[in-house]
């Protein structure tokens, strides 16, 4: 980049909004993705703006120079999307952080997009309104990286994902025009729904930059179950049975044996080794009666299905303690191998049981640790390699496997990705989801819209 356009990026910003050291550029070359360090790419400046304005005017500047551009909200992402491959800028949104409204009489709430999503929940739930999207990094994830990437999380089973829930959305289209698409009408069929478009598009159709979110009544009563099979298919059974029959639990996860040997040793357990799986439910509904309809119904799934542990929360501190176990599973099983390739594919529900047996063939026939968790409600898995990618045998037969794994989805009615996209990792794969038509179709849309090709490149094909 010319030290003249650096200079006229220094005063759209101001200097110190301007990271250009090799240590803080290093800092933004990575997200929480697996993607090896050698595939780590700086920026070549990361530029924090406070505006939309601010946006725009580096937008147009980027554009007439051709300069990449990558946003980036926390880089909690799973699959590269905020990695600057192209370098260029780093589009920092941390600074833009605000709560612009909330609309009670509409529920509805305006954000910009670097508000923290968590924030964002607990500011609605304080006045009495549920945001309900809670992708596991939802404590330190922002709302504009969810939106990018149409995060899900464990409520989806009862309340939809985050495209569910956005209702418009400020836009910065990559010449640096800003668009307002969408907005309170509930019904809108004015136009493309372009709204649904900048959802999940992962950074490479425009810069959002703030977003209408739509919220419904905070239920009244929660209540978490804690239910222990000996095989993964009995509990996807109880929660197909769950669903068949009408209870809709908020929350369904699901953990193998490997999961919850791993979650055991971090938190220094002991447990029982007839344990195959672990589902932890969540219920809610208006009142106490409602719970206990729900957790009668549940409790008569189980034991029909041979549970071995039936273990409903008492207060808030037990409930709290058997989300920690679900949310600490990641870092627990990445702690048990050199590296932990995660992956996110997601299946018709009642071919979770399949797909499992399918991953376990498959990890046995490359002699590797395949662990599996995942939204057993939602049919949205996330096996994860536990593996030495040092070793190039070994890494080798990691490739394979995750080109068997999502191979397997596809041959179950399922897809690529249910909730972190396809940004880098998932790339070479695409095709086989969605054909060359289907390839050639996005592309159309990209090529529209970014012309140039600055706005995030390299990222889904
Ligand atoms: C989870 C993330 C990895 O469900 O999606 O824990
Ligand atoms: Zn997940």
């Amino acid at each position: 980049m010319e030290e003249r356009i650096k200079a006229q990026i220094r005063r759209i910003v101001g200097e110190r909004n301007c990271l250009e050291g090799e240590l803080d550029r290093f800092g933004y070359s990575y997200d929480a993705s697996f993607v090896s360090l050698s595939a780590r790419h700086k920026p070549e400046m990361v530029v924090r703006p406070a505006t939309v304005e601010e946006v725009s005017h580096l937008l147009s500047l980027a554009y007439e120079n051709e300069i990449p551009v990558t946003p980036r909200g926390a880089a909690s992402g799973r699959t590269g999307g905020s990695i600057p491959l192209a370098g260029g800028l780093a589009l920092s949104m941390d600074r833009m952080t605000r709560i612009w409204e909330l609309d009670e009489a509409n529920m509805m709430v305006t954000v910009e997009a670097g508000a923290r999503t968590a924030d964002v929940y607990d500011f609605c739930a304080a006045r009495g309104l549920f945001y309900p999207p809670d992708p596991a990094s939802w404590k330190f994830s922002t709302i504009g990286g969810n939106i990018a990437e149409n995060a899900g999380g464990m409520r989806a089973v009862k309340y939809g994902v985050t495209k569910n829930y956005v209702m418009g959305l400020e836009v910065v289209l990559a010449d640096g025009t800003v668009i307002n698409t969408g907005g309170k009408a509930i019904k809108n069929v004015t136009g493309y729904d372009l709204t649904s478009l900048f959802v999940g598009s992962e950074g490479t159709l425009g810069i959002i930059t703030k977003a209408i979110l739509r919220l419904i009544p905070m239920p009244k009563k929660r209540g978490t179950i804690q239910v222990m099979f000996a095989e993964l298919e009995e509990g996807c059974l109880a929660v197909q049975q769950m669903l068949v029959s009408g209870i809709t639990p908020a929350a369904a996860e699901i953990m193998d044996r490997i999961c919850l040997t791993a979650v055991a040793k971090h938190k220094n357990l002991t447990l029982d080794s007839s344990f195959g799986a672990c589902l932890i439910i969540e219920i809610d509904g208006s009142d106490e009666k409602e719970l206990e309809r729900q957790t009668k119904a549940i409790r008569a799934i189980a034991e029909g299905l041979k549970a071995f542990r039936f273990n409903v929360a008492q207060d808030s501190k037990e409930a709290e303690e058997l989300w920690a176990i679900r949310r600490g599973v990641s870092s627990a099983i990445a702690a048990l191998a050199p590296d932990r390739i995660g992956e996110d594919i997601s299946v018709p529900r009642s071919a979770f049981p399949e797909v499992v047996r399918r991953i376990n063939a498959i990890a046995q026939r490359h002699n590797l640790t395949i662990a599996v968790y995942g939204h057993a409600g939602d049919g949205n898995i996330h096996p994860s390699i536990l593996c030495n990618l040092k070793n190039p045998e070994e890494e080798r037969r990691v490739h394979k496997a995750v080109e068997e794994i999502f191979d397997a989805a596809l041959a179950v009615g399922g897809t690529l990705s249910g909730e972190h996209g396809i940004g880098i990792t998932k790339k070479p794969y695409i095709r086989k989801a969605l054909g060359d038509e289907g390839v050639k179709t996005l592309r159309a849309i990209k090529e529209a819209l970014d012309p140039k090709g600055i706005l995030n490149p390299g990222k889904i094909w």
